[in-house]
């Protein structure tokens, strides 16, 4: 299937990856390979609003790094306690003032739905930057941008999914999209993070592949690309369940050797124990490789939805 050569993203909202046609995946992510090699200054005139809700490293930086690169300003925040959201003041209220500061806004919240509802209330578009433990369209595309780049295409590869498929947003929003791509996935979970009943009946209506197991070694051998998560200890309501599960697997250069030798091993990051540090200098590494292509593919976002490509 060949990408859409007119860009069919200009003005519209980002909230969910099903947002997204496959069409729009591929346009996006050619012109993320475009971008990734020089940066042209197509926003100098585009303010982008970065509403952090939620603490974030990479996909906050690399909004605001993309946003740079392509010459475009930043206003926003990451800690509430320095707006008048302390004072009391409404989410609705908020969006509808950045609404008319800015271009873009960019928003990460731990309540799922806001995104969505900011994208309601605002004129200019919305990209969804994590709602609590729903979606995360963005990180999916820099993602399937990483699949592509080191696995050489995004069709037909077998991918596991490891840790905490219950609230990890990653997985819910990649899931769906490699639905897409004639994907064979398999979930691995701990007791009582599998993935909820929800994207399993999603994925079945679309007659995606898929399997379930606790066993991650039965699986080592089949996997083109295994993607780890951390345990999203924030969503627990009760840290005794979190206690029971945390540390509950790792992966490791030694465990490894049950894989397939060229495995990708992906993870969104923050990681914990989940990827031990041996791992970090072997051919399989593809977490640091997500996070270095974060840049190129928000570039093509920011650029995509405010018309300029
Ligand atoms: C993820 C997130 O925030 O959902 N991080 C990220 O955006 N790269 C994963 C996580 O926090 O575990």
């Amino acid at each position: 299937m060949f990408f859409a050569k007119k860009n069919p993203l200009k003005g519209r909202d980002i909230i969910s990856i099903h947002d997204l046609s496959k069409e729009d995946i591929l346009y996006l992510l050619h012109q993320a390979a475009d971008l990734a090699t020089y940066n042209p200054r197509l926003l100098p005139d585009k303010i982008i609003a970065s509403l952090f809700f939620e603490p974030s490293t990479r996909t906050r930086l690399s909004f605001d790094a993309a946003a740079k690169r392509l010459g475009a300003q930043v206003i926003g925040f990451d800690n509430i306690e320095t707006t008048s959201l302390k004072k009391g003041e409404s989410f609705k209220d908020t969006i509808k003032m950045i609404e008319q500061y800015a271009d873009v806004i960019v928003i990460r919240h731990p309540k799922e739905g806001s995104a969505q509802l900011a994208a309601d209330l605002s004129h200019v578009p919305v990209i969804n930057a994590g709602d609590g433990s729903n979606q995360h369209p963005t990180q999916t595309l820099v993602d399937l941008y990483t699949i592509k780049k080191e696995k050489g295409k995004l069709e037909g590869l077998t991918v596991g999914f490891l840790g905490d498929l219950k609230f990890g947003r990653t997985v819910h929003s990649l899931a769906s999209a490699l639905g897409l791509f004639n994907a064979n996935i398999v979930f691995i979970a701990p007791k009582g993070l599998e993935m909820p009943e929800e994207y399993l009946k999603e994925l079945q209506s679309k007659s995606v592949n898929f399997s379930q197991t606790s066993d991650l070694q039965s699986v080592a051998q089949t996997l083109d690309v295994l993607y780890v998560t951390r345990i999203q200890e924030e969503r627990f309501k009760n840290k005794k369940d979190y206690k029971k599960v945390a540390g509950s697997y790792t992966i490791s250069k030694e465990l490894l050797a049950n894989f397939k030798q060229d495995v990708l091993v992906m993870h969104p990051l923050p990681r914990l124990e989940e990827i031990n540090q041996d791992v970090d200098d072997t051919p399989n590494q593809g977490y640091f490789k997500q996070a270095g292509n974060a840049v190129a593919v928000r570039k093509a976002i920011l650029a995509s939805v405010l018309g300029r490509v």
